[in-house]
């Protein structure tokens, strides 16, 4: 099973992903050696503004695509960024200017983690009346949807996408992620899993695996193929997304026997 991954920091030098090249290249072969084909390198829009904006961007993933394919990784990286939903990010798409992933549609972007914006539905709104299909990033961090997941089902009501991030799954970012990420996959509001990677180390490598088998454990095999490989697919090729349905895995009868 091959993954995509449409939300990673995998580019040297931009961001708060990794400083070198060489720590790239580790990432790369970590996707690579966890069965992920395809990366969607999403920078944080902020700095690439500050970096030269789209062209540079175009520059960077080029270059960075010959590095691999010179080192014989077997990794395809398409271009995307990260957003913080904001008055900023309305006025790019107004001008067309906003990035979707591999130039889709399709829009990543965070809220903050600490104060959920009254107007988000609103500029979530204005985004789809300009064609463009938002994705909110790791809703399982942000404090007020971990309090109150109806946030969220609103948002998803109304045709935003959700994408939860593999080392919530994985209790990386503490209980409160994890519990939530749990509870927003049983009640089906979750479109999308990543690995938001940032480094080859500590807590927030390229992979999914792991996490895409405790999803499986979670709602069942077809929910987790579908965040990771189908939806993901659909989202670089601009076509329809579905939202999986939770079905758990069927539980043992006996479970306890033979651990
Ligand atoms: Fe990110």
């Amino acid at each position: 099973m091959a993954m995509y991954d449409i939300h990673c920091h995998i580019l040297p030098g931009i961001d708060d992903g990794p400083e070198k090249l060489e720590e790239s290249l580790a990432m790369a072969r970590m996707a690579v050696a966890d069965g992920t084909d395809t990366v969607v390198a999403t920078p944080h829009a902020a700095r690439v503004v500050e970096k030269g904006g789209k062209v540079a961007l175009e520059q960077r993933i080029l270059a960075f695509s010959q590095e691999l394919h010179s080192q014989a990784i077997d990794l395809r990286v398409l271009m995307g960024v990260e957003y913080l939903l904001s008055m900023e990010l309305l006025q790019e798409a107004q001008k067309g200017a906003a990035i979707g992933l591999n130039g889709s549609k399709y829009l990543l972007m965070e809220i903050d983690f600490l104060q959920y914006p009254v107007y988000a539905y609103d500029a979530m709104f204005q985004l789809q009346l300009l064609g463009f299909v938002p994705i909110l990033a790791h809703p399982e961090r942000q404090a007020n949807i971990q309090e109150r997941p109806e946030l969220l089902a609103e948002l998803v009501a109304r045709g935003v996408l959700s994408q939860v991030t593999g080392g919530s799954v994985l209790g990386y970012f503490g209980k409160e992620a994890q519990r939530s990420v749990e509870h927003l996959l049983r009640n089906n509001l979750v479109h999308l899993l990543a690995s938001d990677g940032h480094t080859s180390s500590q807590n927030r490598p390229p992979v999914m695996s792991e996490a895409v088998a405790a999803v499986e454990r979670l709602v069942g095999e077809d929910a987790a193929h579908c965040m990771a490989v189908a939806n993901p697919s659909a989202v670089i090729g601009g076509t329809p997304v579905t939202l999986p349905k939770s079905r758990p895995a069927r539980r043992r009868l006996f479970p306890r026997l033979g651990r």
